[in-house]
């Protein structure tokens, strides 16, 4: 078993900032970055937010203790964590496995057309502020078969050369670096978007909330991107709380990551939507939206190029953070489990992950016509399933698994460090984990399948 070091007790992060930058390097990537932006426009922009913020409230808090917490007592992967609660709540962490495998193959994808752009920035070729060429060339770019099959390949590569290195090693040190670039990176950009003329548009499109665009299409996406964003409900916080020293502070990480999150999605939001309406473009675009407002904005900007090139490496590492965390869910419970050399699960599980991201990136190009569900072909069909469906279903059972079968007061006894910490809304959250999170999570749920 490789989890553990030398001396043969479970690996552990190196500091307390470690661990909530490594958390937060896993809930801050592509979700915020790319995906946020474009799920609000999509989704009449301040509604979006506004169902987006009450998840976050009612649910998002209080599951990114519940998992944390489970992970720390149990010390163990996503699946060993729950069968440690009951046998039969293993398949809950297989879910979550799943889950990972499935996002990490589109999400690799995604990753490999940062790569693409950090290249295209690199030659030149991005100079452009034509909304219609930059409109082309990204759907080139992606509807392509080698090329970005390539990139794929070179994002899982990394991904699995930061996982071989282990905990403190790799996760950690490469999250404390780059997380405070990104943060500094995003807010310039956020200014700059909402200084362009015609900005104010975009700015009211993201925060006033009309509210006839509230839907149940829009509450499930958002309780799904409430999900994906913070990387929950599929046992990522479970296995890097699993590396958690007994005396961390739990209750003060569970709010300070999603905080940050939060904000950085924000940031990103107010980064593109205001450019989006500056330039004219659409802000339903869709997964483009990016990758052509981003370079239209740097265009028009004072050593723009510069900027970019620092822009797509920051956001690369931002999602490199994510992807390993990913990647982790993955080989923890293969190490812990099977008795499998770590270097070993690492690269296999890669390996097939790369595999199964094929068919995504084929599914802009060439498998354009193949439809898994509805109107949905592989990209859309696995990001459906794992953000919509797996996830929340793996929010909802771990709250029936912390809430009623391990128990609040265990958890809250955890949490608190068997009294020594202070945690004030105890009460309250575990309110929020046995009756608010399953209910609204159930709610959301039925009523999307009955249409
Ligand atoms: N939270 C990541 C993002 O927003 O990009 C994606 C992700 C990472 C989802 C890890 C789930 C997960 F377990």
């Amino acid at each position: 078993m490789a989890n553990l070091n030398n001396s043969g007790e479970r690996e552990q992060w190196g500091s307390k900032i470690g661990f909530i930058l490594a958390a937060a390097g896993s809930a801050v990537g592509l979700g915020n970055l790319w995906k946020f932006p474009y799920m609000a426009g999509k989704n009449g922009g301040g509604a979006f937010v506004l169902v987006y913020f009450i998840i976050l409230f009612l649910v998002g808090f209080t599951l990114m203790l519940a998992e944390i917490v489970l992970g720390r007592y149990t010390q163990l992967n996503a699946i060993g964590a729950y069968r440690k609660i009951g046998k039969k709540w293993a398949f809950v962490g297989a879910l979550g496995v799943l889950a990972g495998f499935l996002i990490l193959s589109f999400y690799s994808v995604v990753g490999g057309w940062v790569i693409a752009y950090l290249v295209k920035t690199l030659t030149g070729a991005l100079n452009v502020t034509d909304a219609e060429v930059l409109g082309n060339m990204f759907g080139k770019l992606i509807s392509g078969t080698t090329e970005p099959i390539f990139y794929h390949a070179l994002f899982m590569v990394a991904t699995f050369l930061i996982v071989l290195g282990g905990i403190g090693g790799g996760i950690e040190k490469s999250s404390k670096i780059l997380m405070p670039g990104l943060f500094v990176m995003i807010i310039v950009l956020a200014i700059r978007s909402m200084t362009l003329p015609g900005a104010v548009e975009g700015i009211k499109y993201l925060l006033v909330p009309d509210f006839s665009k509230i839907n149940i299409d829009v509450v499930l996406d958002a309780l799904g991107q409430v999900f994906f964003s913070l990387s929950l409900g599929m046992g990522c916080m479970i296995t890097y709380g699993s590396y958690l020293s007994k005396d961390s502070n739990i209750p003060e990480s569970a709010v300070t990551i999603p905080l940050i999150d939060t904000g950085v999605a924000l940031l990103a939001g107010l980064a593109v939507l205001p450019a989006v309406f500056a330039f004219g473009f659409e802000p339903s675009a869709g997964p483009g939206l990016i990758f052509i407002t981003f370079p239209a904005v740097f265009a028009q900007m004072p050593f723009g190029t510069l900027f970019e090139i620092m822009f797509f490496i920051l956001v690369l590492f931002a999602a490199l953070s994510s992807s390993i965390s990913l990647l982790e869910v993955c080989v923890a419970y293969v190490v812990d489990e099977w008795k499998m050399n770590r270097k070993v699960a690492t690269v296999s599980l890669a390996f097939v992950i790369f595999l199964l991201g094929i068919p995504a990136s084929l599914s802009f190009g060439p498998w354009a016509h193949i439809t898994l569900l509805p109107g949905k072909g592989f990209f859309d069909t696995f990001d459906f399933i794992s953000s919509n469906i797996l996830l929340p279903l793996g929010g909802l059972l771990l709250c029936i698994v912390v809430g009623w079968i391990w128990g609040t007061d265990n958890a809250i006894k955890e949490a608190t460090n068997e009294g020594q910490l202070e945690f004030k809304f105890a009460p309250f959250w575990a309110f929020l984990v046995k009756y608010v999170g399953p209910v609204a999570i159930g709610i959301v749920f039925i009523r999307s399948l009955l249409g």
